[in-house]
């Protein structure tokens, strides 16, 4: 039985992973580390709970003897670490947090993994650590070309350059010690149980409660979409046939404007509901974000040679799905927006 150390997984794509690998695979056990921040919630895993396959255990990726202990008791196979502080206007308002969960964390994780894995002179046989990363650390494309795994890093944004740093010391354990790793860069993703800050759900949202739409300047930078349920397949076919000490570039080859998602939204939900207060009227563009990344583009041309990996869920398909599932899931947008959400959003926007 495999077994893997899996942080984050209260959150938007982790949660989504613990689903995809208990449906996927028979024989395995996944231990879920996470300190269930804002943007993690145990509601995200009410699908899972009665499977002894899935353990949850909340505590912080930076805590050296809780994930110390958690070797010693389970003598992982793998570590799949998705546990960050991930929304970019936060970084920019407080990004201390994002160095301490980002880069420490991911030190505290590598650094009890050798502890763990390496024996004598070498490394335990059949042993993995996969950094879930993002094309942010990259940098902004123009308006040719894409993202490569060869591309410079060039983050800037606090969120990316925390990122970076993060890579760049997973590089390092496998430069210095023979830590076999790999690293995954993904693009924008979206569907079920993201957190309502990020555009597609936080759009949705206000979107049905006739609230105002902020889009950030011109509404023309470009991200590129992935059913988030493509990107769960990404991270276990690297976690499985990853080369050692390669990076897999994820993207959907699936570019769009902010304005253009915000459109489809409004257009999808007011022929859906057949609520006439639902339309363009609602946009507001705002003042931009600090630094703001023009565009993101991913031609995800060397997980598909290597791995055979390609996004199957098309934007069309995968942008109706998630609307019905926010749709259909009310109470769970209601539970994530109690408590500081409502402070946080007038604070972000207040002077936009
Ligand atoms: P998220 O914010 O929805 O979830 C993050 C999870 O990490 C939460 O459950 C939170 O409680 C947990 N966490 C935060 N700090 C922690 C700590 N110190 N110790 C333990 N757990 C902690 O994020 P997401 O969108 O699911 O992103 C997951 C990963 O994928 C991140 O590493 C992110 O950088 C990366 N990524 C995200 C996207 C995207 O579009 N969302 C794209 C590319 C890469
Ligand atoms: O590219 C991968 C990255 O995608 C991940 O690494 C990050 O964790 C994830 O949050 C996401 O970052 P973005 O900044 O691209 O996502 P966000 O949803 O915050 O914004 C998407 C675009 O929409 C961006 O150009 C900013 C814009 N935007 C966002 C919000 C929240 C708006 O115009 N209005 C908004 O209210």
């Amino acid at each position: 039985m495999k077994k893997y150390l899996i942080t984050g997984c209260a959150g938007f794509i982790g949660s989504n992973f613990v689903y995809y690998m208990l449906k996927k695979h028979e024989d395995i056990q996944l231990v879920n580390l996470d300190k269930l921040t804002y943007a993690g919630n145990l509601e995200n895993l009410k699908g899972v709970e009665g499977d002894a396959r899935h353990i949850f255990v909340q505590g912080d990726v930076c805590d050296k003897a809780l994930v110390q202990k958690l070797f010693a008791q389970y003598d992982f196979d793998c570590v799949i670490n998705f546990a960050a502080e991930s929304h970019v206007d936060r970084s920019i308002t407080n990004p201390e947090i994002f160095v301490a969960t980002n880069v420490m964390g991911t030190v505290n994780l590598l650094q009890c993994a050798k502890e763990a894995w390496q024996q004598g002179g070498g490394w335990a046989p059949g042993k993995k650590y996969l950094q879930v990363s993002t094309d942010e650390v990259y940098g902004s494309l123009g308006a040719d070309g894409f993202f490569t795994e060869t591309t410079p890093l060039c983050p800037h944004s606090p969120y990316s350059s925390s990122k970076a740093s993060a890579d760049l010391f997973v590089m390092a354990y496998h430069d210095t010690y023979g830590m076999p790793v790999n690293i995954t860069r993904c693009s924008n993703n979206y569907g079920p149980y993201q957190f309502p800050e990020k555009l597609i759900p936080l759009m949705i949202n206000n979107a049905k409660h006739h609230k105002s739409l902020p889009v950030y300047g011109d509404g023309m930078n470009v991200r590129d979409w992935l059913y988030v349920e493509d990107h769960c397949k990404a991270i276990d076919m690297v976690a499985e046939g990853g080369r050692d000490g390669e990076v897999y570039n994820v993207g959907g080859h699936n570019e769009r404007p902010n304005i253009f998602i915000v459109q489809t939204i409004l257009s999808q939900l007011h022929d859906q509901l057949g609520d006439e207060e639902i339309g363009e009227n609602l946009i507001q563009h705002v003042t931009d974000r600090l630094g703001h990344d023009r565009r993101y583009g991913i031609d995800p041309a060397k997980i598909r040679a290597e791995l055979g990996w390609y996004p199957e869920t098309s934007f069309e398909l995968g942008i109706v799905k998630t609307i019905n599932w926010y749709l259909a899931h009310e109470d769970w947008m209601e539970n994530v927006t109690s408590g500081n959400y409502q402070k946080y959003y007038d604070e972000m926007y207040k002077n936009r």
